[in-house]
């Protein structure tokens, strides 16, 4: 009579146990390991239903294996399984502001996209980096348009502004955590449920964008400032609404799950160039993205143009701070951004720029 599989495992591995005293245990757990399967496939034939159910649980399994894997950039050694994930960053020994750990992905090999806000063309079209024209908003149009906020500036009497100029700067720097400029927004402070945005227009020929109405009259002055100097600065995405940054979050995971990556990876590396919905201070209307009229990509290289390089030096002048500074991204969880600058008022802008330090270090040290 033929033997079955069981009896042919068991006759196998009490062979190899007599044959050899080393083999035996061995042999002892392939006996075990044979009974069990060889019950367990018994126990499935013996009903349909069953053998069913797990040849299914077992082809979920595999298809849902399959699609986690990052194939392109599996391929191009992005990810290395050994990279250890960074541990909990403390801003300083003594901080009150700890960001959590985070399982982020090494920027250096991961080709980012941009910010590219109001690049609306299809995601897949992942080389293309600019602006569309018609979204850029440049600082010649923006004065035009807003002369009469600057006209009251420039009729407001000027002894008055100097005194209280003098005052605040004979007196020692002071500053509330309560401060509206100060507001610390980022993924492990998410804007709360209560805060009011104040918006205001800013006026151009091309429509209407929106920020806090109370950096506008500063905006406008940093915009004319830059323009005597000889530089063409240009607006983009100053304010954002929540279900615009879902819009903008999104599209960005998209784009990088078309290159390959699982829903998890594009989730990490989106959130170091776009901040995920609900933390981003440009739904507080305080931060701007600020790109140049001959440079619109919101890229790294935005930093080597005229316009970068003077935003870089003369934005605290007028309470704005490059607020993604290179060589702190352990710290602001977002990789270097020349182009996103924040309004923190003109105080705290001048101690974070002699400092060279972020808005995080300064919550640290003086608030
Ligand atoms: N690009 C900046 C980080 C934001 O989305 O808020
Ligand atoms: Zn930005």
């Amino acid at each position: 009579m033929k033997k079955t599989l069981k009896e042919r495992a068991a006759a196998f591995f009490i062979d190899m146990g007599k044959r050899s005293r080393l083999l035996r245990p061995i042999a002892i757990c392939g006996l075990a390991v044979s009974f069990l399967l060889c019950g367990f496939l018994d126990y499935l034939r013996r009903g349909t239903k069953r053998f069913a159910c797990a040849v299914f649980i077992l082809l979920c399994f595999m298809v849902g294996n399959s699609f986690a894997y990052p194939v392109f950039f599996k391929e191009a050694g992005a990810f290395s399984s050994g990279q250890e994930s960074p541990a909990a960053v403390t801003v300083s020994e003594d901080s009150n502001i700890r960001l959590a750990a985070t399982e982020e992905i090494a920027l250096d090999d991961v080709p980012l996209l941009e910010d590219e806000d109001v690049w609306d063309a299809a995601y897949v079209d992942i080389e293309h980096q600019g602006m569309a024209e018609a979204d850029i908003l440049s600082s010649e149009d923006i004065l035009a348009q807003n002369e009469d906020i600057l006209n009251a500036l420039e009729e407001q009497d000027k002894s008055e502004e100097e005194a209280l100029q003098e005052e605040e700067e004979s007196s020692p720097r002071e500053f509330s955590p309560d401060d509206w400029k100060l507001v610390l927004v980022n993924k492990q402070h998410p804007i709360p449920d209560d805060y009011q945005v104040f918006l205001g227009t800013i006026r151009t020929t091309k429509g209407n964008e929106k920020c806090d109405e109370r950096i506008i009259e500063d905006l406008l002055m940093m915009l004319q400032a830059s323009r005597r100097d000889g530089v063409n600065l240009a607006v983009s995405s100053p304010y954002r609404d929540f279900n615009r940054q879902t819009y903008l979050f999104n599209r960005k995971i998209n784009a990088y799950m078309s290159r390959g990556m699982s829903y998890m990876e594009a989730y990490s590396v989106s959130s170091q160039t776009v901040t995920v919905p609900g933390a981003s201070e440009h739904q507080i209307g305080l931060a701007l993205d600020i790109a140049a009229d001959d440079y619109v990509s919101l890229d790294q290289g935005f930093a080597d143009t005229d316009e970068g390089k003077w935003l870089a030096q003369h934005s605290y002048e007028y309470g704005f701070i490059l607020r993604y500074p290179e060589g702190k991204e352990y710290i602001t969880s977002i990789e270097y951004e020349p182009w996103h600058f924040r309004y923190v008022g003109r105080e705290a802008a001048a101690v974070i720029y002699e400092e060279q330090i972020t808005l995080e270090e300064f919550w640290d040290k003086y608030l």
